[in-house]
């Protein structure tokens, strides 16, 4: 991942990144945010802090938004899939307790039902070369990780059906973390392919989409050393209890010194925790070490329980709220497909223009 190559064009989609936060501040109706999950379990507060309190923001400025939950996107590296749907519904719901509300504008529904997006898939494969497919470096990296011992073909493939999820309803701007952006790269070049191959004498169909890279530091699990993830154990959930999450935090990983300082170098697992209390308080996690100083270990994890309890209250709240709510939870769901099917439809109906296939 680090070659030169990558880390130039991750400079150049974090200018560009600045560059569109910046005018959507002024200008949130000419954006259409897309963004998506796999339903592969509840989220924890990396997701929180990490994305979703972005996509609110995003929401709440006016942005045009479509969650999409990459169902389909399960199948490429997990064998199992008798959970699915239930991951759906609770996807939805940590959405809405996080403060997502679902309007004309605000959309939410599985990309397996989306039938025309979908279809997108076979003139968009044509535009792609295998080599390029193989050397994705994401894909590679979750080839290593995947369960399956044999590498399918939807595996290779599902950055191009991940431009069908982007391209059908013509998003702009993709809100993602940095392993994504070999994806979006992609959507941008088939967006272009497609484009000068189809629409030569003609309005270009799409628009080239940006990443909107987060600007929140990647979150460490409560081990201090990898990734915040539910699979690596070392995940606070958003539906946990207060009790469990103070016990989680009891357990997570500090160090040997007492006294309590920012170090994220030297110190990276105190300051890890300080950063999730600075997330929750937003404070400056430098005051709140000091604050803390002699306390230690017990007081750090002291405060950050507190704090995380009281901002995770409301949405905890919320989410057991929406729990007893099955039939709302399906209804959000329903309408999401339906006004995502209207966009597909007018789509595909353009792209069998462009390529000459109207009967
Ligand atoms: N690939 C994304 C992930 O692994 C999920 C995803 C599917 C997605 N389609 C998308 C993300 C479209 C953004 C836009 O998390």
């Amino acid at each position: 991942m680090e070659s030169k190559e990558i880390s130039a064009t991750y400079e150049a989609a974090l200018e560009r990144s600045k560059r569109i936060e910046a005018d959507i501040q002024l200008h949130p109706e000419r954006y259409k945010v897309l963004t998506g999950d796999r339903p592969t379990g509840r989220l924890h507060i990396g997701h929180y802090f990490g994305s979703l309190q972005n996509r609110v923001r995003l929401q709440n400025l006016g942005v045009p938004t479509c969650i999409l939950i990459a169902d389909y996107q399960v199948l490429t590296d997990h064998e199992a899939f008798s959970e699915i749907s239930q991951n759906t519904k609770q996807l939805v719901i940590d959405y809405l307790a996080a403060g997502i509300k679902p309007s004309e504008k605000v959309i939410i529904y599985p990309h397996s039902y989306i039938p025309e997006a979908n279809q997108l898939m076979l003139p968009f494969l044509t535009l792609v070369s295998s080599a390029e497919l193989e050397r994705n470096p994401t894909v590679k990296e979750e080839i290593s990780k995947s369960e399956l011992s044999t590498v399918n073909a939807g595996m290779l493939t599902y950055p191009i059906h991940q431009a069908c999820d982007i391209l059908y309803c013509k998003g702009t701007v993709v809100p993602v973390g940095k392993d994504q952006l070999p994806h979006i790269e992609l959507t941008q070049k088939i967006a272009r392919r497609f484009n000068k191959k189809f629409c030569k004498n003609a309005e270009p169909i799409f628009p080239e989409p940006c990443a909107l890279l987060s600007k929140t530091p990647s979150i460490l699990g409560l081990d201090g050393s990898q990734k915040m993830s539910k699979s690596r154990g070392n995940a606070i959930m958003l539906c946990a209890t207060e009790d469990e999450t103070a016990n989680l935090i009891k357990k997570a990983k500090t160090d040997a010194e007492r006294h309590i300082t920012y170090d994220p170098v030297n110190r990276p697992e105190v300051a890890n925790l300080l950063m999730l209390i600075s997330l929750c308080t937003d404070e400056d996690p430098v005051a709140i070490a000091e604050r803390i100083g002699d306390g230690g270990g017990g007081l750090l994890k002291k405060t950050l329980t507190d704090a995380l309890n009281e901002k995770l209250r409301p949405l905890r709240a919320e989410r057991k709220r929406l729990e007893a709510a099955p039939d709302y939870i399906r209804s959000v769901l329903l309408d999401g497909v339906e006004r995502a099917r209207a966009m597909a439809i007018e789509t595909l109906n353009e792209v069998r223009r462009a390529m000459n296939m109207e009967i």
